[in-house]
């Protein structure tokens, strides 16, 4: 087994699986060891359905806008914060659940997110690749239904296991400074660092080729020398393409009786 921060620092995410199985045994020691996350007051207000049948899962690619590595994949895990079960909970102790601010929904949302990190972190130390997926939240409505999850659990995000077919690079993460601050916020000579960042990853071809680039939501043309990590996210957050924005989330989460008052 790898060194812990050896093995934290080599992650990347992995698109291309062999079709060897995942042993039981090894799937199930680390969804077990996974769950011991640390979980808000000890509520683990989460769920996780393991899927392994290919039919559902070459569905589920579709449904997570065509990503194939998700029915490629040998196993396909949903992460799914989960109100349901505590809604249940209350019900047993014959109280009625006040569960209709959005509080308790970060609540969930992060303990999920601390879930599907161990497991990615299990996994790697094992061997496996792993890719998480957004893309679970494109048709979240219909993920729903094929997993019959109840009300007041939705799909978060999926995550891909797999033996790794390919060595993808691992990608340099913005430079420290501008991330971690010391003792209070601080913007210190951002644009400097932003451009190095922008140098470092464009000498990476992360984003060569037109099948990598976004387009940009006014339009506009710049040399490919200019297409870096900046141009690449700016058009990611200023985008006004609802597939990109999921402008549905809101709308979807309160017709699944999430509060978020
Ligand atoms: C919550 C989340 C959702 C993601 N969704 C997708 C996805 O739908 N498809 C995909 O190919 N990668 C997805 N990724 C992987 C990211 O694109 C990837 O982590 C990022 O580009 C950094 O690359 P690296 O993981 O190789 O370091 C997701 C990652 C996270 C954390």
């Amino acid at each position: 087994m790898k060194e812990i921060f050896a093995l934290l620092k080599s992650h990347r995410s992995i698109r291309k699986y062999k079709p060897e199985p995942i042993p039981d045994d090894l799937l199930e020691n680390i969804l077990i060891s996974a769950r011991q996350a640390p979980t808000s007051s000890n509520i683990q207000a989460y769920s996780i359905i393991v899927v392994k049948d290919k039919e559902k899962k070459a569905k589920l690619a579709h449904l997570c806008g065509d990503q194939s590595y998700v029915a490629s994949c040998p196993v396909f895990l949903a992460i799914c914060p989960d109100l349901h079960r505590l809604q249940q909970v209350c019900e047993l102790r014959g109280y009625k659940s006040n569960d209709r601010f959005i509080e308790m929904f970060i609540v969930a949302v992060v303990d999920a997110a601390l879930v599907a990190q161990n497991i990615l972190v299990a996994s790697e130390a094992s061997g496996l690749g792993v890719c998480m997926i957004g893309g679970i939240r494109n048709n979240p409505g219909q993920v729903c239904d094929l997993l019959k999850l109840p009300e007041r659990v939705f799909p978060l995000m999926g995550i891909c296991l797999g033996y790794p077919d390919h060595d993808p690079m691992v990608k340099p993460r913005l430079p420290d400074d501008v991330v971690i601050h010391r003792e209070e916020y601080s913007d210190n000579n951002f644009a400097k660092l932003i451009k190095e960042y922008d140098s470092l990853i464009k000498a990476t071809g992360l984003y060569d080729g037109p099948k990598r680039k976004v387009s940009s939501p006014d339009g506009r043309e710049i040399p490919d020398d200019d297409y870096s990590w900046s141009e690449h996210t700016s058009r990611r957050v200023a985008s006004t393409d609802p597939i990109a924005l999921r402008d549905h989330m809101r709308r979807f989460l309160l017709d699944r009786e999430f509060g978020l008052e």
